[in-house]
This record gives C-alpha cells, structure tokens and sequence, in this order.
C-alpha cells in the first residue's frame, strides 16, 4: 500500500525527507554499515539537497560512511555538459559534502556503446555490493516515467540503455539550449529501483497533480511506469498541496 504525506510546500517536504535520510545515515554509522541512497536529479529533489546541506553544514551530518547511486543519466553526454546529470548532482549536493569521491556512483554518459552492457551489469553489482539501496528518492515525469523508464518499461527492467520519450527531450529542450538532446538515456530499471527498501517518490507543483493521482489510481501496468511501483511495501508518495489537489477528486 502506497502512503501519501501531504505538506505545506516543497521545502517543508524537503525538510522532512532529508531528516528521514539523515536519520537513516546516522543509524548506519553507530552500526559501522554503509547507508546506501539512492538519488535523482530534476527540480524535485532540489528542496532535500537544500537541507542535507545545511544539516551538513550546520550539525555536521556525515557522508562519510554513505554510498550514493544516481538514477540514471542521458547517454551520450560529457559529464561537464552543464545539462548532464553527473554535474548536476555534483552541484546540488557532492560538492558541498564529505561523500569520498569514489562513493558517488552514477551511469557515466560516456560510456562506449560496445562497453555498455558490462557497465550497465556493473552499476547493478556495486548497488548489491553496498548491501543494497536503503531508500530510493523518485520524482516522477509529467507522462508517468520513473528514472528515464519511460512508458512501455517492464516491472522486471535492469540498468540499461533505453529511448527517451519525446515528451521527455521537448521538456529538457529549452535548458539545452542549441545543443540536441540525447535520443538515450542510461538509466536503473523499474527492477531495480523496487529491490531499495524504502522508496520516497517526491511531487510538486499543480502541474504533477493530474500524474500523481492517475498513478496512485491506476493498477501497476507499463503503459504508466509509476504506478508500477505501487506493491512495494515501503512506498511514500511526499507531495505538495499542489500536486495532491486531484488525488480522489475523480478528475484524474
Ligand atoms: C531524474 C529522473 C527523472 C525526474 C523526472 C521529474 O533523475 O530520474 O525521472 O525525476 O523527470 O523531473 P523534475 O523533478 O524536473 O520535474
């Protein structure tokens, strides 16, 4: 069963999340384990890099014994790409905490393609190797997408290389500029993703409304890739007002 919180505003959403996750790093460091996080990219989760932070920064939050591993990134694309999510990630959060450099795990975007089912097997084998992701964050895309799974993506669906949408590239379109969008993305699988044991799937903003509450009504198919995520047994959807205003209202 899928739990929805519903918050003032991104930032008191973010604020919670973050606690969650700090709460989450710091029982793994009394135990001597690694927190393995899973994390994603977009303006969704801007509000909880805002606040590990700070939480960083201000209580001396340590990443020191922590493993992240990025969703997904476009491919091909040079990590020093201002658009690229390798840079992106670096900037909202990496750069300002004390994960080792080597901690920090996310597809490279310039992978070879002959080389990509090894790395894309790879990516799989260190996420296991940390002991597993302990939560996943999520944002979800306007046509339903998880990561860069787009409609049409399997339950059962590995790391791999997969077509973006069109909507998907339209959206990213004005951001890169005179630069094309990737035709691709490198991204987890739905699979994947459901073996984390917590997932906190984020949304804000009156423009998620309608895909929030089409996914939290819809029975798991792949024609709409969030609601794929529904029987996980640590599930939270974290939203705004916004983007909870049409959940029930039958106007879906
Ligand atoms: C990003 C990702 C995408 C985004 C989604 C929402 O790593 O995996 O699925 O979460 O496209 O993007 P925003 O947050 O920009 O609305």
């Amino acid at each position: 069963m899928s739990q929805v919180q519903i918050h003032d505003d991104p930032a008191s959403a973010g604020a919670a999340v973050a606690a969650e996750i700090a709460e989450l790093i710091r029982a793994r460091a009394a135990e001597g384990r690694t927190a393995a996080l899973g994390l994603a990219t977009g303006a969704t989760p801007a509000s909880v890099y805002q606040e590990l932070r700070r939480l960083h920064r201000e209580q001396g939050l340590s990443f020191a014994g922590v493993q992240s591993f990025n969703l997904d990134e476009y491919w091909p694309i040079d990590p020093a790409h201002p658009e690229s999510f390798q840079r992106s990630m670096r900037e909202q959060l990496i750069d300002a905490i004390d994960l080792p450099p080597a901690a920090f795990h996310i597809p490279d975007g310039l992978t070879p393609g002959a080389a990509l089912p090894a790395a894309c097997a790879a990516y799989e084998r260190a996420i296991l190797d940390a002991g597993g992701l302990d939560l996943q964050l999520l944002g979800v895309g306007l046509n339903g997408h998880i990561g860069f799974n787009e409609p049409g993506a399997l339950a059962g669906s590995r790391t791999r290389l997969v077509e973006l949408a069109e909507s998907t590239r339209s959206r990213a379109a004005v951001a890169f500029g005179d630069d094309e969008v990737p035709r691709r993305g490198l991204t987890m699988g739905i699979g994947t993703i459901l073996e984390a044991r917590r997932l906190r799937v984020l949304a804000f903003g009156a423009q998620k409304a309608g895909i929030v509450a089409r996914a939290l009504a819809s029975a798991p198919t792949p024609a709409l890739p969030a609601s794929l995520l529904g029987g996980h047994p640590d599930l939270v959807w974290v939203l705004d007002r916004a983007a909870a205003a049409r959940i029930h209202s039958g106007s879906v």
